[in-house]
Order: C-alpha cells, then structure tokens, then sequence
C-alpha cells in the first residue's frame, strides 16, 4: 500500500483483503468493556476537515484513540483557513508540528494527492470533492462481507446522485476489482455516461425498477445539493421516481442488504420504513467504520 491511503483505485486486491482482514479483528474490540489498545502508542493524528461531517471525523478520531494515538481534530471553520491562509500553508504548518499522520477532508477533487507530493507526512483522505472517499468504500465491502461469503458476482444497484458522489466512484473501484456487478441508477441529469466506464462490471440505467431486480445490495445515496449549482430536477418529484421505499425493496432477492453512507434524509432519497427495517445495515456501516479506520491507521502508522 503506497505511504497514505488517497484511494481505492491505486490499491490491489491484496491491500484491501489485508485491510478488511484486519478490520473484522478490531470489530471484536467493539464488543468488550475495554475498547483501547497500546498498538499506536506515542503516535499523532491531526483530522482536519474542510467540508462537513458526523460520522468520518468522529470514527477516526475514536479510531485513532482505541489503538492508543492522541488525535486532534480541526475544521475549516475555526481554523485560520478563515483568516485566509492557503491549503498548503495550512498544511505545511500542520506538518512542521510533526504528526504522524494527517486525514483530511476537501471540497476539491485531487487536493489530498497533490499535498502528498510535497508532504512528508502521509495523508489519508476522507473525502476529497466528488472523487474519492477510500474508508467509505472499505467500510460497505467490510460490512457486505459481513453478510455475505465473497463479492465475487453479487449485484450492487447504486442509486441516487451518482455526479457527486465519492462514495459511488470507491466503491465502483472496489466492487468491480473483486468481481461485483454494480448497477449505477439516477435521473440522467445525475448520472453521466461516462462514469460506466471508469470500472469493468459496471453498467447504468436511468430505470429504478431494473436496478433494484434481484439486487443483493442496494445502495442509496443523498442528493449532494452542496455540489450542484443549478437544479437537476424539480425537487419535489425526486422521491417519487427515485427514492427507496418498501415495496422496491421486495423486488430485490429477499436477504438485500439496504446501505447509505449517511448522512440519510427520510423521506428524500429513503422512506423511514426503509431506513429501519430488517434489510437496513446503516448502523452497521457506522459501526465498521471504527474497525476500518483502526486498520487503515494501523497500517499506515506502522509502515
Ligand atoms: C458521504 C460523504 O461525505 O461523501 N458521507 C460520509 O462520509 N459518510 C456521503 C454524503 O455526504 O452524502
């Protein structure tokens, strides 16, 4: 694995079954009295954050406290970027205070690769703009393959705002090398043709219905209103032809495994009767994602 983790598309299949491997490991820690070990001992993470986030920032910083690191959080909000100062100034200052590692989370895609040129410390993104969101992607096939033996052929339906989302480009990185089919599924205005060809195995279809037929997975994502400058769609008919509700769920084999990121808007791209049903394994998502980020940090610090 190169000396950060900037994305799922550099990675082989072995780094990503070590990472996972490693992951189910620390899944146990969650489960007893004592979550900490001393495996980072002495070692600093800085988290600093750009853009918004719940549950990203707080599972790394948990990440990196369970395996004994101290971690310090930073957001763009309070941090001197509002006076001004440019990113790699931020981050060159944040590196002379010596951390061991930095995460961070970027509105542009790419910033996390190109401060890794000139960064001696390794970075490990958490998001950066519409491009990548590795741990993300580490997390879903974590807690796929929680449920299921292998990847190899299930079928992944991706639905939602495909344009901008991280999270659909990891994991079409991801599902594609280990031989998962992945259905891309959006309005046209959110889903580009192109985007099917950045992985094999993937195919797209502005049709929920045939997505959803006889889907292993489905996995839905918010409409990144954040990233859009104009409207794709009348936004009150945006849950009418895509949003996920119960009766499109039994269209899908009968043990589909219901994801999303998070954050979720009910009743926008998910009914609430969906988001809490049996199918539904977003807190699962959110559980994992402290074993992936403690394997990710592991593996990263201790190279
Ligand atoms: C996602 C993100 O920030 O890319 N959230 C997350 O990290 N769990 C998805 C989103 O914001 O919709």
């Amino acid at each position: 694995m190169p000396a950060g983790l900037l994305g799922i598309e550099e990675l082989n299949r072995s780094d990503i079954e070590q990472v996972l491997a490693r992951a189910k490991d620390f899944q146990q820690v969650q489960a007893q009295p004592v979550k900490k070990y001393d495996l980072l001992r002495g070692k600093m993470i800085v988290n600093l954050f750009f853009e918004s986030s719940t549950r990203t920032r707080t599972s790394f910083e948990i990440a990196a406290k369970r395996l004994g690191a101290d971690a310090v959080s930073i957001t763009a909000a309070g941090s001197s970027v509002s006076k001004g100062e440019s990113l790699v100034d931020t981050l060159n200052t944040l590196g002379a205070m010596r951390p061991d590692a930095i995460v961070m989370r970027h509105a542009a895609s790419g910033a996390p690769h190109f401060l890794a040129r000139y960064l001696p410390t390794p970075i490990i993104n958490a998001g950066d703009g519409t491009h990548e969101h590795p741990t993300q992607a580490l997390l879903d096939a974590r807690t796929i393959l929680d449920h299921r033996p292998t990847l190899e052929g299930l079928k992944v339906a991706i639905i939602g705002d495909i344009a901008h989302s991280r999270v659909a480009r990891s994991n079409m990185y991801l599902l594609s090398k280990f031989g998962a089919h992945v259905v891309l599924c959006g309005p046209p205005t959110l889903l580009p043709r192109e985007l099917g060809r950045l992985a094999p195995n993937v195919s797209l279809t502005y049709d929920m219905d045939e997505a959803i037929r006889d889907a292993d997975v489905i996995m839905m994502l918010r409409v990144q209103l954040e990233r859009q400058h104009e409207t794709p769609f009348p936004p009150g008919e945006y849950f009418g032809f895509y949003g996920l509700r119960l009766e499109h769920v039994g269209a899908a084999k009968p043990d589909v495994l219901v994801m999303h990121p998070g954050p979720i808007n009910r009743g926008r791209e998910l009914s609430s009767e969906v988001a809490d049903s049996q199918r539904s394994v977003i807190l699962n998502q959110v559980e994992n994602g402290v074993a992936v980020r403690m394997a990710v940090l592991e593996r990263v610090l201790n190279q």
